[in-house]
């Protein structure tokens, strides 16, 4: 871990130490916790009461309701210690209902990323973090996955040293349903790479030079398709999609030229 787990700034990123130690000692019956079908919320958390044959009976937490659900319905819990989880490739059993717990515990908590093995799942907040400026793209930096709270910069960053490192290009997939938040973090990658990329490449005197004056950012699509971005100035937040990728197109390759190599990011649609 490189960053300070009191740092304000990570109050969306990271979990709150206190406040999961008390939730990761709560008492948990490994032979009798489980998730069960429930209409409304998808999964719920239950406690095996008994077992006959193909058929499990089991008492609900919430409601203390006795409900019967077939063996093959029923996913196994994960014990407290893995509450919040960072990483769930991490987790012992990685089923659909411990999945999505998980996401849901952490949004619940104000974290919208979630690392799956290389995957980064970020939900939509629908409201504007404060976890996109330029003091968190300098603590993501340079840093390893594992040091750092889940962040799309952390994907970016390392695909970006990946670029440097092995002088290949790189490409992130961008994917998900309508609304689900595609062009918002695709947005967010470019912003990391125009700060990123340029202030690598520059002293300070150009930096100063660069913050008086709009900085064009060259993306090519594929299907030809314009997309015009503009950067206020490297080392601002602001970058703007002047044109958004046709609606109808199925994916677009994004091509950002910073330095002598490429980068290659692929937004998909559905
Ligand atoms: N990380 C985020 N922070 C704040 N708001 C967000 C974020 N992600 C998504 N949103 C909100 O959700 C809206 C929809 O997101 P976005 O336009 O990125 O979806 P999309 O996946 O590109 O959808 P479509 O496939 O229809 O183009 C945004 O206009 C924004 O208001
Ligand atoms: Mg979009």
């Amino acid at each position: 871990m490189s960053f300070d787990p009191q740092d304000p700034e990570f109050e969306y990123l990271a979990v709150d130490r206190k406040k999961l130690m008390r939730e990761q000692t709560q008492t948990f019956d490994g032979k009798k916790a489980c998730w069960v079908p429930d209409p409304k919320n998808r999964f719920a958390a239950a406690e095996i009461q008994s077992t006959k044959g193909e058929e499990i009976t089991v008492k609900l937490n919430d409601t203390n309701e006795t409900k019967t659900f077939k063996k093959d319905d029923i996913q196994q819990m994960n014990p407290p210690k893995f509450e919040k989880i960072e990483d769930m490739a991490n987790l012992t059993y990685l089923n659909e209902a411990s999945v999505l717990s998980n996401l849901k515990n952490r949004y619940v908590a104000g974290l919208i990323y979630t690392y799956s093995g290389l995957f980064c799942v970020a939900i939509n907040p629908y409201r504007r973090l404060p976890i996109y400026t330029m003091s968190l793209i300098m603590k993501y930096r340079g840093k390893r996955r594992i040091e750092m709270p889940p962040h799309l910069f952390s994907i970016a960053d390392n695909a970006y040293q990946y670029m440097l490192q092995d002088r290949e290009n790189q490409s992130m997939l961008i994917t998900g349903e309508s609304g689900a938040g595609k062009t918002e973090n695709t947005k967010k990658v470019i912003q990391y790479f125009a700060h990123v990329a340029a202030s690598a490449h520059k002293d300070k005197a150009e930096e100063e030079e660069e913050k008086k004056k709009e900085k064009k950012v060259e993306i090519r699509t594929y299907p030809e398709c314009p997309l015009n971005v503009t950067a206020r100035c490297v080392t601002s937040p602001y970058l703007k999609l002047e044109s958004p990728p046709c609606s109808h197109i199925t994916s677009f390759t994004a091509f950002l030229s910073f330095t002598n190599w490429y980068f290659v990011c692929h937004l998909h649609q559905r």
